[in-house]
C-alpha cells in the first residue's frame, strides 16, 4: 500500500542501441512513502520527465523527496534525475560506487550521496548490466532493475494481467539482447537471490511480478544461465538471387533427416535482436552468404558481430555455405567466426547456381551437425 508506481509507457519506442522493441518499452520508477521518509527508486527517459513529474506529484511533492535510489545511471533510468535534484538539492543520492561517477559524468552537479536507509537492503550487481547496475530489497520487495525485466508497453503492471507466455517471451528476449554476456554473474545474483522470499518483484522495464510468476521467470533465468543444447538449429543467411537461399532448404532437409529442427532466417528481414532471441536456445547455428564485391553480405556481417559481442555464437558448432561467380567468400565468413571460437563443422560453396552434384552436397552436411 506504500509503494507507489510513478513511471511511464513509451508506446512508440520501436530501437533501442541496436535492440529493436515491436512491444514499446516503459521505463518503471518507484515511489515508496514510509512514516518518517519519502523514497523515489529509479526515474525516468529526460523527453519523458513532465508526465513523470505529474505522476510523482499526484503522491508527493517533488521538493518533499527525502532519498533518491539510483540502481542504474543508463539514461533510461537516470535522465530526470538533474530534474529531481535541481528541483530538491537535498535530496540525498543512495548508489552504488561507481554509479556515483556515471552520474557525475553525465549530469555535472553536485550529489548529495549518502548510504541506503537501514529498512533496505542494496546490493551492486556489477554488470548486470552496467558496472554500477544494482538492485534492492524493500520488506518482500525486490526492485531488480534490469534483472527480469521485459520491452512492453501495457496498461497493466503486473503479469498476472497480462499474457504470461508472451511476456516470458520478451523477459528472454531481453535476457539475449542484454545480460547474455553476462550470465555467469546473473547466475551468482540468483542463488543468493533464492534466500528470500518475495511477493513482489519490480524490474526496471516491463511488468512486475507476484511470487508465482516471478517463479516462473526465476526458472527460465536459471535454464538460460546454463550450458543450452536443443535439437532446434538457426540457419540464417542471405541471397541475391536465389541459390543460396535454395542451398539453406536442402541444409534443412538434411537437418531433419537428421532429427534437428531447422528454423530458417533471412538477414535481410530479420532483426539482431530476433537472431539473438533464437540463438539463445541453441547450440548449432549455419550461416549462408553469396559473395558481394569480395565480401559476406552486409546484414550478414553485420548480425554476426553482434551475436558474436553478446556471446551467443560463440564456441557453437556451425556449418557455412554460399554462392560466389568467381571468388567465393568463405574464408571471410569462417575468419570472423574463428574470432569468435566458433567450431566450423562443415563447408560448402558453388558458382552461381547449384548443380545436382552441390545440391546433394548441401543435403548431406546436415550428417555433419551430429
Ligand atoms: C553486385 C554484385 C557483386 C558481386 N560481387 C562478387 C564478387 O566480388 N565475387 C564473386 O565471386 N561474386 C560476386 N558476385 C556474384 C554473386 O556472388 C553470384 O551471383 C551468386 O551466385 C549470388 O548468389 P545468390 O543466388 O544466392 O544471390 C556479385 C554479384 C553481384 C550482383
Amino acid at each position: 500500500e506504500n509503494v507507489f508506481w510513478v513511471g511511464v509507457v513509451d508506446w512508440a519506442l520501436r530501437f533501442f542501441h541496436g535492440y529493436t522493441t515491436p512491444d514499446g518499452a516503459t521505463y518503471n520508477s518507484y515511489l515508496i512513502k514510509l512514516n518518517d521518509k519519502t523514497v523515489l527508486v529509479d526515474t525516468v527517459k529526460a523527453t519523458f520527465w513532465d508526465e513523470f513529474k505529474e505522476r510523482i506529484e499526484r503522491q508527493v511533492s517533488v521538493t518533499k523527496i527525502d532519498y533518491l535510489v539510483v540502481l542504474h545511471a543508463e539514461p533510461d533510468h537516470s535522465g530526470s534525475v538533474p530534474f529531481i535534484v535541481q528541483a530538491n538539492p537535498n535530496v540525498k543520492v543512495v548508489c552504488s560506487t561507481p554509479c556515483r561517477n556515471i552520474l557525475k559524468r553525465y549530469y555535472n552537479l553536485e550529489f548529495n550521496f549518502c548510504d541506503c536507509p537501514a529498512e533496505f537492503t542494496f546490493k551492486h550487481t556489477a554488470l548486470q548490466h552496467w558496472p554500477e547496475s544494482s538492485i534492492m530489497i524493500y520488506d518482500k520487495i525486490l526492485f531488480s532493475s534490469d534483472l527480469f525485466g521485459q520491452h512492453i508497453a501495457s496498461t497493466e503492471r503486473f503479469t498476472e494481467e497480462f499474457d504470461l507466455g508472451h511476456t516470458l517471451m520478451r523477459a528472454e528476449d531481453y535476457f539475449a539482447n542484454i545480460l547474455h554476456p553476462f550470465k555467469h554473474l546473473v547466475s551468482k545474483t540468483m542463488a543468493d537471490l533464492e534466500k528470500y522470499e518475495f511477493d513482489y518483484v519490480l524490474p526496471a522495464h516491463g511488468l512486475s511480478y507476484r511470487t508465482k510468476n516471478f517463479n516462473e521467470v526465476f526458472q527460465a533465468y536459471k535454464n538460460l544461465c546454463k550450458e543450452q543444447s536443443s535439437k532446434t538449429v538457426l540457419i540464417m543467411y542471405e541471397t541475391m538471387y536465389g541459390s543460396t537461399q535454395k542451398a539453406a532448404q536442402l541444409l534443412a532437409q538434411g537437418l531433419i533427416a537428421n532429427g534437428m529442427k531447422p528454423v530458417l532466417m533471412n538477414a535481410q528481414h530479420t532483426t539482431h535482436s530476433d537472431f539473438a532471441l533464437q540463438l539463445l536456445k541453441c547450440d548449432k547455428f549455419c550461416v549462408g552468404s553469396p559473395t558481394l564485391n569480395n565480401q559476406m553480405m552486409p546484414k550478414v556481417e553485420a548480425a554476426l558481430m553482434y551475436l558474436g559481442a553478446l556471446k551467443l555464437i560463440n564456441k557453437k558448432k556451425c556449418i557455412v555455405f554460399g554462392a560466389a561467380g568467381w571468388a567465393p567468400c568463405l574464408n571471410s565468413l569462417k575468419a570472423l567466426l574463428t574470432k569468435y571460437q566458433c567450431e566450423i563443422v562443415g563447408e560448402k560453396s558453388w558458382l552461381y547456381n547449384l548443380n545436382e552434384e552441390e545440391m546433394k552436397a548441401m543435403t548431406d552436411l546436415g550428417a555433419k551437425m551430429l
